[in-house]
């Protein structure tokens, strides 16, 4: 079989990130002590700014907790709410996400952070920010005409 230049540089790439995602997964779940959270709870999607905790998007420090922060978010066609997150680092992190609309994305560049969001659903990730710096926060998930303008900051400082 002959393969193009173009091609075996994508099939490197494409062992080289599940590679890297299965170090991380590994990691992330040996530090934690626990599995990954998939579990979803439902929510009525029109409603979903009178639902707590989504009528109040913002980073919230809670005490009693297994982790420090909550960051409720909410996402709509074509934003996020809120619009930058700010986080100390090493913080312990639990997103909480849902969307108004369509399908949109969760992912913050750089970082193993990257949920879907479900129309009627709440997504949940709980992780450690460990690096300070700017973060690109995009919408990977193709909702409509306003998609690539899909953006936010995550926002790590010391
Ligand atoms: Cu929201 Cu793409």
């Amino acid at each position: 079989m002959h393969l193009h230049k173009y091609e075996k540089w994508w099939l490197v790439f494409g062992t080289g990130t599940l590679i890297a995602f299965l170090v991380i997964l590994g990691i992330g779940a040996f530090h934690s002590g626990s599995h990954p959270n998939d579990t979803k709870w439902t929510i009525d999607y029109e409603r979903v700014d009178d639902i707590a905790p989504f009528n109040n998007p913002g980073v919230h420090k809670v005490e009693g907790k297994d982790w420090d922060y909550e960051v409720v978010l909410v996402a709509s066609a074509f934003n996020y709410n809120p619009m930058e997150i700010e986080l100390p680092l090493d913080a312990k992190v639990k997103f909480i996400a849902t969307t108004k609309d369509v399908i949109h994305g969760f992912q913050v560049a750089g970082t193993n952070i990257n949920m879907m969001l479900e129309p009627g659903y709440v997504s949940e990730y709980t992780t450690v920010v460990n690096k300070t710096g700017e973060y690109l926060v995009v919408c990977n998930e193709y909702c409509g005409t306003g998609h690539a303008f899909m953006y936010s900051t995550l926002k790590v400082v010391d």
